[in-house]
């Protein structure tokens, strides 16, 4: 089979299992990662992943142009545009992924007002997780508490996009502000200057001082944790793309100079023979298209269709979600599912415009 007969079965294999998943999970969502090869359901729309599975319904919707995926990823708005409403769960910067996949997405292709509506409260809760005077997001929970506060992930990178959204749909600039004077935060202290990264950084909250780096699922603070580093690759890439600052292109370079393209990367870059992450390699392989690093993207991405498929209802399988604490080690996660799914998009759409 060529390169493209290889990339259009794993697209026919991927929107197989979706289907199957669209029956078996109707209006629930499946939890962070598999449990032996199969997601088990989530109670109700909480934590930071529920997202990835309504981007890959719009994922599929694009792939095919098929109606039924429009219907389903519509169906989510509810859900979302409740839990914003009813605050369930979001004292986190992770309601960018959560929004952009599940909302702005469904307000471009419908222009359901509810969609926008929630996108934008989202966007309102997210402004308000900016500390001055650093001007940076703080990452996770309640903006009081002394062990998060004044703490950013790498993560949130992928996260500005829905403030750059918010700013231009309503013309008030104090969103894309927020999302540029952060990102500027991460470049100059996030990304170390060998190329690597923290995947967690303080700021002390009074004096807005840049305080240290820390890792929480990496192997240790001086380590670079493979995701955190494939989140700077395609997260620096998008907030080159939405501020035209060079600088935010070149950190994103240096990111991916320092990623591992020859194959799916170990969990951490650190460390050899250990289980390794086919999240952090799809979610680099979509910032490597987005570089125009075709070579190394279809490496990696040859590699997930030839080795990680998953024999369950996940499409990848070998991801890791949390080493140090045993979470979710040697699974498939609904976020590696979803940015595989963007990489075959990417690769077999070329016009594609991405939701981000
Ligand atoms: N954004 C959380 C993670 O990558 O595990």
């Amino acid at each position: 089979m060529t390169a493209i007969d290889v990339t259009a079965a794993a697209v026919t294999a991927a929107l197989s299992i979706i289907d199957a998943n669209l029956a078996e999970f109707g209006d629930r969502y499946p939890d962070d990662t598999t449990v032996g090869d199969r997601y088990p359901m989530r109670a109700a729309n909480t934590g930071w992943t529920t997202s990835f599975w309504p981007g890959m319904i719009w994922l599929a919707h694009d792939l095919t142009g098929d109606e039924r995926y429009l219907a389903a990823g519509t169906d989510h708005v509810r859900s979302f545009a409740s839990r914003v409403a009813d605050r369930v769960d979001v004292d986190t910067h992770d309601l960018g992924f959560l929004y952009t996949l599940s909302c702005v997405t469904a307000y471009r292709r419908t222009g359901e007002k509810r969609a926008k509506q929630a996108a934008l409260a989202a966007a309102d809760h997210l402004l308000a997780r900016v500390l001055e005077p650093a001007g940076i997001i703080q990452a996770w929970g309640d903006l009081r508490d002394p062990a998060q506060r004044g703490r950013t992930i790498i993560d949130s990178l992928m996260n500005t996009p829905l403030l750059f959204w918010a700013s231009a749909e309503t013309g008030d600039p104090r969103y894309a502000d927020a999302a540029r004077r952060h990102a500027e935060q991460l470049r100059d202290h996030i990304l170390r200057p060998d190329g690597s990264t923290f995947h967690t950084f303080y700021w002390d909250p009074v004096s807005g001082e840049p305080l240290r780096g820390e890792t929480e699922q990496g192997h240790a603070d001086d380590s670079c944790w493979a995701r955190g580093q494939a989140w700077g690759i395609y997260g620096f890439y998008l907030n080159y793309r939405h501020t035209g600052d060079a600088s935010f292109l070149a950190a994103a370079q240096r990111c991916a100079d320092h990623f591992p393209a020859d194959d799916v990367p170990y969990w951490d870059l650190s460390l050899v023979d250990v289980e390794r992450d086919s999240s952090a390699a799809a979610i680099a392989v979509c910032g490597l298209l987005a570089l125009g690093r075709r070579d190394a993207a279809g490496t990696v991405l040859g590699s997930l269709i030839s080795d990680y498929t998953s024999p369950g209802n996940a499409l990848l399988r070998h991801g890791v979600y949390d080493k140090p604490k045993g979470i979710g080690v040697d699974e498939g996660t609904l976020w590696g599912d979803y940015f595989y799914l963007e990489a075959l998009t990417r690769v077999t759409r070329p016009d594609w415009t991405d939701p981000w």
